[in-house]
């Protein structure tokens, strides 16, 4: 529940005076709320306590985590995101699940302005220029994971990782967007030069990351019709 405060907080000091954008994030809330119980609307309309507590230990429980995550696509440039947390983040990546856990995943952390630079260059949709000050490039093992008919797995397994790495920056009141590289080949190839990742290994995709400087409503996706019981 203190973290939902938190992140409340958060908002409410970033965003006070965005009524619109509050009565959306309400919105969202409300339905987020009738998901996972009360604390899910507090957590996504920001109301709530301070928002140090997140980096305390007070996370939100999963389902709400899973239900008030967005993608953010502009980030406070003065904030930068400290080595501690970074290292949840990629704990966070590293405990989804593999396929015969191959774990066949490398991740690069960058922080230099200059890569920072020339991953924007590289990766047009990135939301890198808008006040990113860290990225991780998730790459995967495309040549040692699984042989034979399971070596695209790896796919799958670095996508969890990914989604895992985005749940855990919502949670610490960070916010993140799942930049795609994987399959365009010509991403693929000029991220491969920026960060020297090395042929056997291939970028799945950046996430692009910093304390956000927006707050987009969660959207509601649920389509009961999308579900077929038994048999299609
Ligand atoms: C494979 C994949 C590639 C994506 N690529 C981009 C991207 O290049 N730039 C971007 O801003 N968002 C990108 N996104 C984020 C989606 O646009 C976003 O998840 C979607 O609109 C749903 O919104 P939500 O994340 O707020 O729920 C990507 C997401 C996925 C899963």
């Amino acid at each position: 529940m203190k973290m939902f405060a938190y992140a409340a907080v958060v908002s409410m000091a970033i965003f006070a005076g965005c009524e619109k954008a509050e009565e959306a994030g309400r919105s969202v809330a409300r339905k987020a709320g009738d998901l996972v119980g009360k604390g899910a609307a507090e957590f996504a309309s920001g109301v709530g306590e301070g928002v140090g507590e997140v980096t305390k230990g007070n996370l939100p429980d999963v389902a709400t985590a899973i239900a008030t995550r967005k993608s953010v696509r502009r980030f406070d440039p003065e904030r930068p995101v400290d080595d501690a947390l970074v290292e949840k983040l990629l704990r966070a990546a590293m405990a989804a699940p593999t396929a015969v856990n191959k774990q066949p995943w490398e991740f690069v952390v960058v922080k230099e302005e200059e890569t920072l630079k020339a991953l924007a260059a590289a990766h047009p949709h990135s939301r890198i220029s808008n006040g990113a000050r860290l990225v991780i490039c998730v790459c995967g093992n495309t040549d040692n994971g699984l042989p034979g008919r399971g070596k695209e797995f790896w796919i799958q397994d670095c996508s969890a990782a990914t989604e895992n790495l985005l749940l855990a920056a919502h949670g610490y009141g960070l916010g993140a967007v799942w930049c795609g590289v994987w399959p365009i080949e010509e991403r693929v190839a000029a991220i491969r030069d920026v960060l020297a990742i090395p042929e056997g290994f291939a970028p799945l995709c950046l996430v692009t990351i910093g304390y956000p400087a927006e707050n987009p409503p969660a959207k509601d996706k649920w389509k009961p019709e999308k579900v077929h019981k038994g048999r299609w």
